[in-house]
């Protein structure tokens, strides 16, 4: 693969590491009878979604705009693929939007449910009459119990606005009943194993048990980071086999988002210039504030490769870790923001401007996150296929008009 003829800043979609999560998450279902449904909230690559509707059953949707890239990109109801929205709260226009859309609408109150349930009702009877299937109604439920860290990512938080405490579901079931709700759903993890998910399962149940035997299906959410080398992907099968054959055969829902882009793909930027102030700081053409804000957010330091042009061939060096290598650097984004920093990095030989460095595992998590602070461009799109490196889009100045 020649990287520099590659454009930078460019998003790398690898096909083939792609499509070995995929066959992964197939298996999942395959063994357990789970459905798989792609969080587009973490990965909407919709140019590699003809791939990736050969082998899991949908999508599931934070609103819709997600859901509407679902309908038309990944397939629906007509095509049995199943989208599967929720949303903290719902506005009147979303609804009516939604529901042509939406195979599963899941609500975060009770309130929110009783709302628009005769409008999906009178949805209901329409779609029957045409023979289709009909949505189908969950709630989200929070289950007091949640091991991720940092806190901002953890939805379990005291206070949280995710999720339906026990307390406050006891109190919607004596109002208003549990009728026309056909699933639970909770949203726990994040980047985490299946011992996690068995802990979580107590606490579940623990609150919500009462009401699971009137349920047809239940839904584990997402941050079940399935394609880890190290993912207990046994211990998850036997898990959902076992929930299901305790509450008859019903159906499990896992959404996961970053475990189908983990480690598809990567971010290629290039050294711009070269600075010091205590040490050497690399001003790249990639942004972590504007291109990879969870660097910033979690945060975490990406591994990376050094691309350098000797005469006239590549030569690519992993980074050695900070201040191992003999030669080190700071990564930093073309942007104002003093923060706006990678992370510190260290190479056996120098680096160069002109030199490419290419992020790894960068496809989740970040287009959908991408933004054009001080006008920064957004980065172009690729693929890698058969070992053929393919542009699929490139961003231009009317990308960062239209926006302001
Ligand atoms: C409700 C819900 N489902 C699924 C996901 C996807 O999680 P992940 O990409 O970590 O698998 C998220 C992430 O925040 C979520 O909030």
């Amino acid at each position: 693969m020649n990287f520099f003829k590659i454009p930078t800043p460019c998003y790398v979609l690898e096909e083939d590491k792609l499509k070995k999560n995929l066959k992964i998450l197939n298996f999942v279902q395959i063994e357990s009878g789970a459905k798989v449904l792609l969080a587009l909230k973490g990965y909407a690559f919709w140019r590699s979604f003809e791939l990736i509707r050969d082998y899991i059953k949908g999508c599931c949707a934070s609103g819709i705009y997600e859901a509407m890239l679902a309908f038309e990109e990944f397939g629906s109801r007509e095509i049995d693929k199943e989208i599967c929205v929720f949303s903290p709260a719902y506005k009147n226009l979303e609804m009516e939007q939604l529901l042509p859309i939406a195979t599963h609408i899941i609500f975060n109150s009770f309130a929110q449910w009783q709302k628009f349930k005769n409008k999906i009702e009178n949805k209901n009877k329409h779609l029957q009459s045409l023979g289709f299937s009909e949505i189908e109604v969950g709630l989200r439920v929070n289950p007091l119990y949640s091991e991720v860290q940092p806190p901002i990512y953890n939805p379990c938080i005291s206070g949280s606005r995710l999720g339906i405490t026990p307390s406050e579901f006891e109190k919607g079931v004596r109002n208003f009943g549990l009728e026309g709700i056909q699933g639970l759903h909770f949203h726990t993890h994040c980047e985490q194993n299946s011992d996690v998910l068995e802990r979580t399962l107590v606490h579940f149940e623990k609150y919500f048990k009462p009401y699971a035997s009137q349920m047809k299906w239940f839904n584990f959410g997402g941050g079940h980071h399935i394609t880890r080398s190290d993912y207990d992907v046994q211990k998850l099968i036997a898990i959902i086999k076992d929930f299901r054959a305790r509450y008859g055969d019903a159906d499990v829902f896992l959404e996961p988002g970053e475990a189908v882009g983990w480690q598809s793909g990567f971010l290629i930027g290039e050294v711009v210039d070269i600075v010091w102030n205590e040490i050497a700081i690399a001003i790249l053409d990639v942004s972590a504030s504007a291109h990879m804000p969870d660097c910033l957010e979690m945060p975490y330091r990406p591994n990376v490769k050094k691309i350098s042009l000797v005469g006239n061939e590549q030569q690519i060096e992993e980074d050695k870790g900070e201040k191992i290598g003999k030669y080190s650097y700071r990564f930093g984004g073309p942007t104002c923001l003093a923060g706006d920093v990678i992370g510190d990095y260290s190479f056996e030989t120098p680096l160069n401007v002109g030199d490419k460095i290419l992020f790894e595992d960068m496809m989740h998590y970040t287009i959908v996150k991408n933004n054009t602070f001080n006008g920064v461009p957004l980065p172009s799109l690729g693929v890698i296929s058969n070992g053929e490196f393919r542009l699929l889009k490139n961003f231009d100045y009317n990308d960062y008009k239209n926006r302001n």
